[in-house]
């Protein structure tokens, strides 16, 4: 159950490479650890760029309770992710958290089709545990640019079956991971399908459930500056009107986005 967002410094524990321009940081934060659910997401002020006045969002890809830790997984974009890569074992830092409406799965989920697009597959692991942990059988999709930039991959081999798609075929099946999940939703019956990656690849996951007539959920990625609901920056169109992904999201049900608006 959630316990409303936290104020926590915490300190790296590691901070390294795992593929091409993404990095893995774990952090001690033992009170967002223990209130964290899967889909949620932190909000992070590196204490050593003090340029920057907004925090960074990232979803948490793993919690190590007996560490009181969280681990994220991050991609080199701008300036806050360079000086990110910088951070040493005992640098201190400051996170918020845990953030916004995690993945909400149907009770007795029997079978769940996981589909990530890069950067997107971090959240759905922890997701998948909490699904494999409740009796679900769970499939996962994952897609990348190439080999080099794959991640997750031991740890999404633990689950039933694990699909890689790179878009040069250097690993796995060549080509979009929306063809692997538009087969693997013909092949089985899945009663919930989650989703996190491009806008574009998340809008055809969330067609072809659609078609398949299996609930689908999305994590939604917009520019945030508050991370508390209260700048609307991040705002999305819904069904239900304008929604703020921080607080309302980053996870809705796929049907109720409107994919058109920007
Ligand atoms: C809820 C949420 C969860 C996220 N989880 C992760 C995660 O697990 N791992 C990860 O690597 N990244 C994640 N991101 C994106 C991450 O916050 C940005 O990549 C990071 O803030 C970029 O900071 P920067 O200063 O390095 O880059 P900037 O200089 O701020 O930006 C570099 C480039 O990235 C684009 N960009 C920046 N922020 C976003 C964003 N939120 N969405 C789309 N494009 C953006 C900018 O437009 C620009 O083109 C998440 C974002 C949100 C909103
Ligand atoms: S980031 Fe300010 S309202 Fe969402």
């Amino acid at each position: 159950m959630s316990m409303g967002k936290l104020f926590e410094r915490c300190s790296v524990l590691e901070n390294e490479a795992v593929a091409q321009d993404v990095y893995s940081i774990t952090l001690t934060s033992p009170m967002v650890a223990a209130a964290l659910e899967p889909g949620q997401f932190v909000h992070l002020h590196l204490n050593n760029n003090d340029s920057e006045i907004l925090r960074l969002p990232f979803s948490v890809y793993d919690v190590v309770p007996e560490l009181g830790a969280i681990v994220i997984l991050y991609q080199v974009l701008g300036n806050g992710t360079r000086h990110m890569t910088r951070l040493q074992m005992g640098d201190i830092c400051d996170v918020i958290g845990p953030i916004g409406r995690g993945w909400f799965p149907p009770k007795n989920c029997s079978r769940a089709l996981l589909v990530g697009g890069g950067l997107g597959t971090a959240p759905l692991y922890l997701l998948a545990k909490q699904l494999k942990d409740q009796g679900a059988i769970v499939d996962v999709v994952m897609g990348a640019g190439c080999s080099s930039r794959v991640i997750c991959r031991d740890t999404m081999a633990a689950f039933d079956s694990l699909h890689i798609a790179t878009d040069d075929g250097s690993e796995g099946f060549k080509g979009f991971c929306t063809s692997l999940s538009k087969d693997l939703l013909a092949l089985n019956d899945y009663d919930y399908v989650a989703t996190c990656g491009p806008e574009p690849m998340q809008r055809i996951v969330a067609a072809q459930c659609k078609d398949a007539g299996v609930p689908c959920q999305v994590s939604m990625e917009r520019l945030m500056a508050c991370g508390v609901g209260a700048c609307l920056s991040c705002v999305l169109k819904t069904t239900a009107g304008l929604k703020r992904c921080c607080v309302d999201g980053p996870v809705f049900d796929a049907m109720e986005v409107i994919w058109d608006a920007k």
